[in-house]
């Protein structure tokens, strides 16, 4: 693996808050450093890359002549998409002319593969997922607000050292990640079980670890590793923190997920 050419890299980002990739660097097993600097060559994203202006965008040019591409964001389509430009272009000009070439797009959190939070009603821009915008590539969905940085550099690591896709489900999400809910993992499950719930944020059962489901926990509908991988290096998630899953790896959780009511 470490005499392969590192896989050239673009990482566009569009109407998006910029927290997936603050998970994605955060990632320890992977660390992300070993993946930037042995398996991936990141040769073009607003938020890492030291070169800004005319040289960034030379670079951008200069690498989808030759090579791929990755995306973190939803793509505003209303008013000719003129809510999102980058270098005189739209966003959906520019997601067109990388995809071109690319051997595979990763859309990277809920924003790029639902819509996420700009998609919610009344979705003023049109924002929209990559899946609804490009068609015949490969696309890799990777849901979450974020995703789980480990998550993230597993994808990566994934494709870098095998050169295929890692086996998808049927809305394009990777098996290995996606395929549990988080209430099958989570520590407060036998609490459930045994029908011992938190009423109010501030009673006696919240302070005891009871489970969240009265109080809006969204975990039995929420496809995720957040109970099996967890957050920051393993240690904990928003359910061990306690408050209930939210659904954030969801399509339109915040339009469908009535956060903080009982699903
Ligand atoms: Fe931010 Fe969430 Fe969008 Fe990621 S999916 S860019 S964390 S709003
Ligand atoms: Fe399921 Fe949520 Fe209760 Fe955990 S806290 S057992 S995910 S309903
Ligand atoms: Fe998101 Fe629920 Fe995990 S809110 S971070 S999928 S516990």
């Amino acid at each position: 693996l470490m005499n392969k050419p590192r896989l050239p890299v673009i990482w566009l980002h569009f109407q998006e808050c910029t927290c997936c990739s603050e998970s994605f660097i955060r990632s320890s097993h992977p660390m992300v450093a070993d993946i930037l600097l042995d398996q991936i060559s990141l040769d073009y994203t607003e938020t890492l890359m030291a070169a800004s202006g005319f040289q960034a965008e030379a670079a951008m040019q200069d690498t989808m002549k030759k090579y791929k591409g990755e995306l973190e964001g939803s793509i505003p389509t209303a008013a000719d998409g003129v809510y999102c430009c980058i270098g005189g272009k739209s966003a959906l000009q520019i997601l067109e002319e990388t995809a071109a070439n690319a051997k595979a797009i990763i859309a990277w959190g809920s924003c790029a593969t639902h819509g996420c939070v700009q998609a919610a009603k009344p979705n003023p821009t049109k924002a929209t997922p990559v899946r609804k915008l490009i068609s015949g590539k490969p696309i890799i969905n990777v849901p979450g607000c974020p995703p789980i940085g480990e998550v993230m550099a597993g994808v990566i690591v994934h494709v870098v050292t095998f050169g295929t896709i890692p086996e998808l489900d049927s809305l394009g999400r990777p098996k290995a990640f996606y395929s549990k809910r988080v209430h099958d993992s989570c520590q407060r499950r036998p609490y459930y079980d045994a029908g011992m719930f938190v009423e109010s944020f501030d009673d006696e059962a919240a302070k005891k670890g009871y489970c969240l489901y009265k109080v809006g926990c969204k975990g039995p509908s929420t496809y995720n590793a957040c109970g099996v991988m967890k957050w920051n290096n393993g240690v904990s998630n928003p359910i061990i923190s306690g408050h209930g899953c939210i659904g954030c790896s969801e399509e339109n959780y915040w339009d469908n997920g009535r956060l903080y009511e009982r699903a």
